[in-house]
This record gives C-alpha cells, sequence and structure tokens, in this order.
C-alpha cells in the first residue's frame, strides 16, 4: 500500500479538480492514513519541487470552489520550458519523485496528462491518473470531469442569446470550446436548442447552414442560433487536414513526418478564430445581420456543478482505493454505473471523437436541428 503519494493537477483547468484533489486527499489520508503531496503547477512543480503539504485543514472548504489549488500549466515533462530553453525535465522529476520518497504520483488531467503520465511511467514512477476536461474527448470514460459544468454555462449563455436575437431578427453564431471533438457543443446545442450544430466531426457547407437560416425565415422565424464547436470544419478544410493527417502517417522519414506534422499543426493554429469568417459569410449568403459569440474560458470558470462534484468524488476516492491496493499505471475512469481503472496504454492516443451516428446526433435531428451536412 501507498504510503506517501504526490498530487498534481495538469493542463487546461477546469471545475471539479478541487473537488477531485479532496477526494483523493481526504480518503487517503483519512481512511488509509497515507500522507499527501500537493505539486504545485503541473508537472512544473515536480521538475522543480515546488510543493504544498495538503492536510485536512486546505482539503476543507473547496468542494465547490472553481480552479485548482495546487495550480496547473500545460508544461510537459519530456519538453519545458526553462531560462528560455525547452528542456527534458523527465530525470528532475524523477529525483523529486524519490527525494519525497513518494510512493506513487496522481495526476488530474486531460489526454495530454495521460500521455505524460504514462510517460513518466516508463520512466519507473508509480502513476494513477483521473480524467478532467471540459471537452469530454478521453477515451475509455463516459465522462470527464468539467464537462457537465461547461455543458451548462454554454447552455445558459444559448439561453440568454435567444432573447436578443429574437428582439434583432438576427443570427447569433455561439463558438463554444471543446478542442477537436464536438461534445460540448452537441450537448450544449441541444440543452439551448440551437437550430444549427456544427461540430468536427461532421464537416460543413456553408451553403446547407444557410439554406437551414432561409428556411427558418420562410417559416416566419426571423433569428437563427448556430452553436459552432471551435474544432468544426467546412468541408474543404477538412479535406486538407485529412490530407495533411495523412502524410504524417505515411510519412517515409522522420523530416518527412516533422514537416507534416508542422503543417498540421499551423493549419491547426490558422484555424483558430474561424468563426469569425463564418459569421461574415452567413451574413453575406442570408443578407441577416449576424453576430459572433465567443464564450472562450468563461466555460472552465467558476463553481463545479453538482454532477462535477459527484464525478469528481467518485472517481477521487476510488483512486484513494486503487492506491491502497498499489495497483499503478492506470486512470480511473465512469463506464456506466461503475468506476473502473483502465491501463493508461488503453487511453492515450486514442481521442473520444462524437460517433456520427450517435443517439444525440439523431435526437437533434428529430427535433430539426441541422449540422450543416
Ligand atoms: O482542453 C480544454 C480547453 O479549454 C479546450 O477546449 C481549448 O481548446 C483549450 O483548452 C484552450 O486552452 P488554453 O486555456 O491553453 O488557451
Amino acid at each position: 500500500m501507498a504510503k506517501h503519494i504526490g498530487i498534481l493537477t495538469s493542463g487546461g483547468d477546469c471545475p471539479g479538480l478541487n473537488a477531485a484533489i479532496r477526494a483523493v486527499g481526504k480518503a487517503a489520508q483519512d481512511v488509509h492514513g497515507m500522507r499527501v503531496t500537493g505539486f504545485l503547477n503541473g508537472f512544473r512543480g515536480l521538475a522543480q519541487d515546488q510543493t504544498m503539504e495538503l492536510d485536512g485543514k486546505l482539503l476543507s472548504g473547496i468542494l465547490a470552489h472553481g480552479g485548482t489549488i495546487l495550480g496547473t500549466s500545460r508544461d510537459k515533462p519530456h519538453r519545458m520550458l526553462i531560462g528560455g530553453k525547452n528542456r527534458d525535465m523527465t530525470e528532475a522529476i524523477v529525483t523529486t519523485y524519490h527525494r519525497h520518497e513518494l510512493n506513487a504520483l496522481v495526476c488530474l488531467g486531460g489526454g495530454g496528462t495521460q500521455k505524460n503520465a504514462l510517460r513518466l511511467k516508463e520512466a519507473g514512477l508509480n502513476v494513477v491518473t483521473l480524467p478532467k476536461t471540459i471537452d469530454n474527448d478521453i477515451a475509455l470514460t463516459d465522462q470527464s470531469f468539467g464537462f457537465d459544468t461547461a455543458v451548462s454555462i454554454a447552455t445558459e449563455a444559448i439561453d440568454r442569446l435567444h432573447s436578443t436575437a429574437i428582439s434583432h431578427n438576427r443570427i447569433i453564431v455561439v463558438e463554444v470550446m471543446g478542442h477537436r471533438a464536438g461534445w460540448l457543443a452537441l450537448e450544449a446545442g441541444i440543452a439551448g436548442g440551437a437550430d444549427v450544430i456544427l461540430i468536427p466531426e461532421i464537416p460543413y457547407d456553408v451553403g446547407h447552414v444557410a439554406d437551414a437560416i432561409r428556411e427558418r425565415t420562410r417559416k416566419g422565424k426571423h433569428f437563427s442560433i448556430i452553436v459552432v464547436a471551435e474544432g468544426a470544419m467546412s468541408r474543404a478544410d477538412a479535406a486538407q487536414v485529412g490530407k495533411l493527417a495523412e502524410q504524417k502517417r505515411t510519412a517515409k522519414s522522420e523530416t518527412e513526418k516533422l514537416s507534416a506534422s508542422r503543417k498540421l499543426q499551423k493549419f491547426h493554429d490558422g484555424h483558430v478564430g474561424h468563426t469569425i469568417k463564418l459569421t461574415k459569410q452567413l451574413e453575406e449568403l442570408t443578407k441577416q445581420e449576424s453576430r459572433l459569440t465567443i464564450l472562450g474560458h468563461l466555460q472552465r470558470g467558476g463553481v463545479p456543478s453538482a454532477a462535477d462534484r459527484v464525478l469528481a468524488t467518485r472517481l477521487g476516492t476510488s483512486c484513494a482505493e486503487v492506491l491502497k491496493n498499489a495497483e499503478y499505471g492506470v486512470m480511473l475512469a465512469i463506464q456506466g454505473e461503475k468506476i473502473k481503472s483502465v491501463p493508461l496504454e488503453d487511453v492515450v492516443r486514442k481521442k473520444k471523437f462524437v460517433p456520427v451516428d450517435h443517439p444525440l446526433i439523431q435526437a437533434a435531428r428529430l427535433v430539426g436541428t441541422r449540422f450543416g451536412d
């Protein structure tokens, strides 16, 4: 059984992180008698040995707080900006782990964190992870905490945008986060009664989106709400990404692979803010006044929903159980009603995208929502 554990939060923050830290910490300390040391600002805190002792007092009163008391960053163990240079800090991390005589390290994070935790496992550390992200794109877990809160925030925003869209007879495009997956746009779009939902998994034709708006006008509905995932793409853009991804997959040398991967990254970087262009295109095609709202980091801030607090508490307490059993190299996941531990190797590099025949898409289509296809 682990006697001393380290815990860190890594990647973008999200509501429910503190609830999860509290759950891991309380169950590990109070039930299993473990000592819990927090590392600050993600993997950077491990590399630079920045810690916070998580005693009972610190773990109290944080359940409903947004953000993370440990701080977070997108630093990777093997590529960390130190003194203006990217350095491999894996060795420093391993040294910190042993200096503190840790028996295990708990990493709370999204897809990138799962990958980084696996790297640390390969470097000899005992790691256990929890899935958090508003994107809900982590493989093998039905849901990650943070997602439910983000859906509620985006839904409330869509509700509010309805009244102003109706008052002005406007098209309002609402861009939501989600990285390259459409879960957040899909659920918030359905909950908010969006007229069109655009997600990365269904490349769209802007002409079809404009047709859907015109059809609404013909029926006497002089406003439209278009919910767009930040990663949604037109058919032409999706084809371009597909071509670059194929070049990367079939590259014959490391140099070719690197070049294809750079081009792909450049394309994705250039795609940021694509909803500005889309909003203008819709205005031109429909001759209807259009406005854009980008919800951005609002979706990651503030208090976690009740469902996220419950999920984080279940995952966190199960994590303590797994640590007690010295079961390492796993991520805790919710599958149906149960919390299960799944090998990290099975989780990494397998993003969970929205299947195009998902029941949520079918339900949305049945109430007249269009997907631009
Ligand atoms: O992964 C969570 C997320 O909020 C994505 O939806 C979004 O693409 C990204 O993080 C934004 O990252 P940052 O906070 O680093 O700008």
